[in-house]
């Protein structure tokens, strides 16, 4: 069988491609070893699929060129895909920080991508044994339903994503792939994933969760943090987990929204009798106030100045080594990846050798938690794509 264009992987980006190329008249083939296509965009979101962000924007991407991304990013926009959404009747929310939602189901959004793709082919349960490039462009070999298929196609677009979630199919096929065409891959590590402290300092602490800003790296979140049985998570966590590395402190501020010298002064000031742990209790989570360390018996009154500031960096603060992370058992995305240095940041495509393309998760650009990391599957797509439904 010839092809104009193999797709491999379909997943937000890989889905998102195919439609462009195919309406140009070039015959397009996807597969998938999975036995459905977009999994991860059917269980996102809790369901509902956070598909983009009203804010995104290059300064919401972690990749070691952080100006690969620019091109796309500003070619295909989170305005032409709420368009889109639009188009297909899919109603949505914004739900909070720019983050849009379907009001219904995510699923809305895989049947868009499968109508959008037509009349590109969709072969599932398809695993890839070999592949070479020779004269005539790609030669793969596909096992399809136990019988081997030669395909040849002239492009090669690589959208089989990270590692993160095995059971749901992720595999390092992409950077295997790079490695044999000689593009370097960068190192890969869980993202968005939450911290884990074997200790088990916050067992008793399970189900708390609170607005918090949380900081790592020289960057910080305001986003809600929740307390685990084996550690922290939340989407405050989530975020700087990306910004994380081994052996790192993460900062933990519980007051972010107040002074709380200024505060705790003028509380002092306003009912000195109280309980220096009644008061926290207004400003906090019950469960959480005697966990952290301070005099909660003592009256307000009979704390000074110097007492009150030294009890804030426990309250606004607060540092802690996490141990590790979930890893990709439960990582949201994979940073790291495809080393953009290899690629055109214009196409997506190999450099050094034409016809090859890398798209979405498995290229070293990995967004913040919020939608951003579809809005890079759907704009590396639609870059590949318009370079290949051009292309004579
Ligand atoms: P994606 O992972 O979507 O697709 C890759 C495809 O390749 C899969 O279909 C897979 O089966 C296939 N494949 C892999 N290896 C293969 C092989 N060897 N042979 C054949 N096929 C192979 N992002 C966001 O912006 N908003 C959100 O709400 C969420 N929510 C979310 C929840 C959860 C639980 C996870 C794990 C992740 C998210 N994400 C997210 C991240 C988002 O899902 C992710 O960034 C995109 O799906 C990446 O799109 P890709 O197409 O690059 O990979």
């Amino acid at each position: 069988m010839q092809v104009d264009t193999l797709i491999l992987g379909a997943g937000a980006a890989g889905l998102f491609a195919a439609g462009p190329v195919a309406r140009a008249g070039k015959r397009v083939l996807v597969v998938d070893h999975a036995r459905a296509p977009g999994e991860k965009i059917r269980i996102s979101g809790g369901g509902r699929c956070n598909f983009t962000n009203l804010h995104a924007d290059p300064s919401a991407y972690l990749s070691a060129n952080p100006h690969f991304c620019k091109s796309a990013l500003a070619r295909y926009t989170q305005w032409d895909f709420i368009d889109l959404v639009g188009r297909h009747g899919i109603a949505w929310h914004e739900k909070t920080l720019g983050q849009l939602f379907c009001d219904d189901s995510a699923r809305q959004i895989v049947d868009m991508l499968r109508a959008e793709m037509a009349p590109a082919e969709l072969w599932l349960s398809t695993a890839l044994r070999d592949l070479s490039h020779g004269p005539d462009g790609f030669a793969a070999t596909l096992d399809r339903d136990g019988r081997h298929v030669a395909v040849t196609a002239r492009n090669l677009v690589v959208a089989t994503g990270g590692k993160s979630i095995p059971k749901m199919g992720a595999t390092g096929l992409a950077y295997d792939i790079a490695r044999q065409f000689g593009l370097a891959v960068t190192d890969t590590r869980p993202g968005l994933v939450p911290f884990t402290f074997p200790d088990g300092r916050f067992k008793p602490l399970a189900g708390v969760a609170l607005p918090a800003r949380l900081s790592c790296d020289g960057t910080s979140f305001d986003e809600a943090l929740l307390f685990t049985h084996r550690g922290l998570s939340g989407p405050a966590v989530l975020q700087v987990s990306s910004y994380w590395r081994e052996g790192r402190e993460i900062a933990v501020n519980l007051l972010p929204d107040r002074d709380p010298l200024d505060w705790l002064r003028a509380e002092r000031q306003a009912a000195g009798r109280r309980q220096l742990g009644t008061v926290l209790g207004q400003a906090l989570p019950a469960r959480l106030v005697p966990h952290l360390g301070l005099p909660t018996d003592s009256r307000l009154a009979d704390l000074s100045d110097k007492a009150l500031a030294a009890l804030c960096p426990a309250l606004a603060d607060w540092r802690l080594v996490p141990a590790g992370t979930e890893g990709y058992r439960t990582a949201e995305v994979t940073l790291g990846g495809i080393d953009t240095a290899g690629l055109s940041s214009r196409t997506m495509e190999a450099t050094a050798c034409p016809g090859l393309f890398f798209i979405g998760e498995a290229v070293d650009v990995t967004g913040w938690l919020g939608g951003y990391n579809f809005q890079w599957a759907w704009s590396s797509a639609h870059a590949a794509a318009t370079a290949l439904a051009t292309r004579p």
